[in-house]
């Protein structure tokens, strides 16, 4: 069967392949651990869990408005505006199938052919697909290991052009685990006010946060700084919900009817039992958030430590996430006990998985190819073991 040019374009997500592969070795009753996930290892907090379960008894099952339940609207503008500093109305909120739906609905939205999305790197890797789709041209500005991956917003200038259209940023970052200190935000939100882009920000990291490090939602420096920004966010992370897929987009009211009218086609609404489970979920009680980041602080520490400590591998600092990248080029040149030479972060993540029977995320799909992205949302005893198997791994280079 022909397949569309814009489909044969996509490169299929190389972390929900790793997960693919560490469930095809588990099968066959290889022990691995998987460095490579992108959740939390918690449950869904049961009181969020029940009311799911109360939408169902109550038969609250059928079509919801396209853009979410009223409510759960009402509800995020409430957290908008405590958390971070912002207010929006209902009608400047869509509520989509996870961050991903609201997401590509921004960038659909907002980029045509002929449009430059600038996206700093390491990024996330869906982002450079979605903007391929969208016909835009992704143009990557690096930000720099030795600076922690910070925004690098002199480089994101000397990027700009006239067909720059969105600044897509994500703080706190996934893969780096960076958080973009409030100065570069500002300096980014005067740009975007001065030669008039929108920043598409991409929050969902929000609350997972370490060390004292604070979140800073670009949209709260003033009004013309929010009409040139959209947020992205949901509850997957923060409430380890990436099963119930629900996220949602706040940004102008033209644009947001916009991706309203393309969702009414493509899914009309998320699942109503998610939306009444996120209400719960967003106005309920916040603790098992607060539980969850400390165990991932905790967590953090010792990773950031153990790959510290071992030769060949630099990890620089990260506040934020769950995940730590540190660049393994050191590795590099070196030879695995069967003669074979490690050149690149796929032949490091393969060695890794072979030897080590740890499965980590090679750089090259994050644009970060001297890096492996490791994810801590896995038990400590599992950290603990899987460290100890990459050390031994490591040991055994030539
Ligand atoms: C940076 C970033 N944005 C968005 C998403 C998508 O979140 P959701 O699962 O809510 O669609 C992810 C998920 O991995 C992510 O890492």
């Amino acid at each position: 069967m022909k397949i569309s040019s814009r489909i044969r374009n996509i490169t299929p997500s190389a972390t929900v392949a790793i997960t693919g592969r560490v469930a095809a070795l588990k099968k066959e009753g290889v022990n691995v651990i998987n460095f490579g996930v992108g959740e939390p290892d918690f449950a869904t907090p049961d009181h969020v869990g029940e009311a799911g379960k109360a939408a169902i008894d109550q038969h609250k099952t059928h079509y919801t408005a396209v853009a979410g339940i009223l409510e759960l609207r009402q509800a995020i503008c409430k957290k908008l505006r405590e958390d971070n500093g912002v207010e929006y109305t209902p009608e400047q909120i869509s509520v989509g199938t996870g961050a991903k739906q609201p997401l590509f609905n921004a960038l659909l939205a907002l980029c045509e052919k002929g449009d430059e999305v600038i996206l700093p790197t390491p990024c996330w890797v869906s982002y450079i697909e979605m903007i391929k789709l969208t016909e835009a041209t992704p143009v990557l500005v690096p930000t720099k290991e030795s600076e922690g991956f910070a925004l690098d917003v002199d480089a994101i200038e000397r990027a700009l052009t006239p067909n720059t259209r969105v600044v897509l940023i994500n703080t706190p970052n996934n893969p780096t685990g960076a958080v973009y200190s409030q100065e570069s935000l500002r300096r980014l939100a005067a740009l975007a006010v001065e030669r008039d882009f929108v920043i598409l920000s991409d929050e969902i990291y929000e609350k997972l946060i370490y060390g004292g490090a604070k979140h800073f939602s670009v949209a709260s420096i003033s009004e013309e700084v929010k009409k040139h920004t959209v947020i992205i966010n949901g509850v997957s992370k923060a409430y380890a919900m990436t099963g119930w897929r629900l996220g949602y987009a706040a940004g102008d009211t033209q644009l947001i009817k916009g991706m309203n009218a393309l969702q009414s086609h493509a899914t009309h609404a998320p699942c109503s039992i998610a939306q009444y489970a996120s209400l719960e979920a967003i106005c309920g009680p916040q603790d098992s958030v607060e539980t969850m980041r400390q165990e991932f602080e905790r967590r953090r520490d010792y990773l950031f430590g153990r790959l510290n400590a071992m030769s060949g591998v630099r990890c620089p600092h990260a506040d934020g996430a769950f995940y730590l990248m540190p660049t393994i080029s050191g590795l590099f040149g070196k030879k695995t006990p069967d003669g074979k030479v490690l050149q690149n972060s796929d032949d490091v993540a393969g060695y890794l998985l072979e030897e080590a029977r740890i499965a980590v995320a090679p750089g090259a799909a994050f644009e970060a190819p001297e890096s492996i992205r490791i994810s801590y949302a896995n038990s400590m005893e599992e950290l603990i073991r899987g460290m100890d198997q990459m050390e031994a791994a490591l040991g055994k280079l030539g």
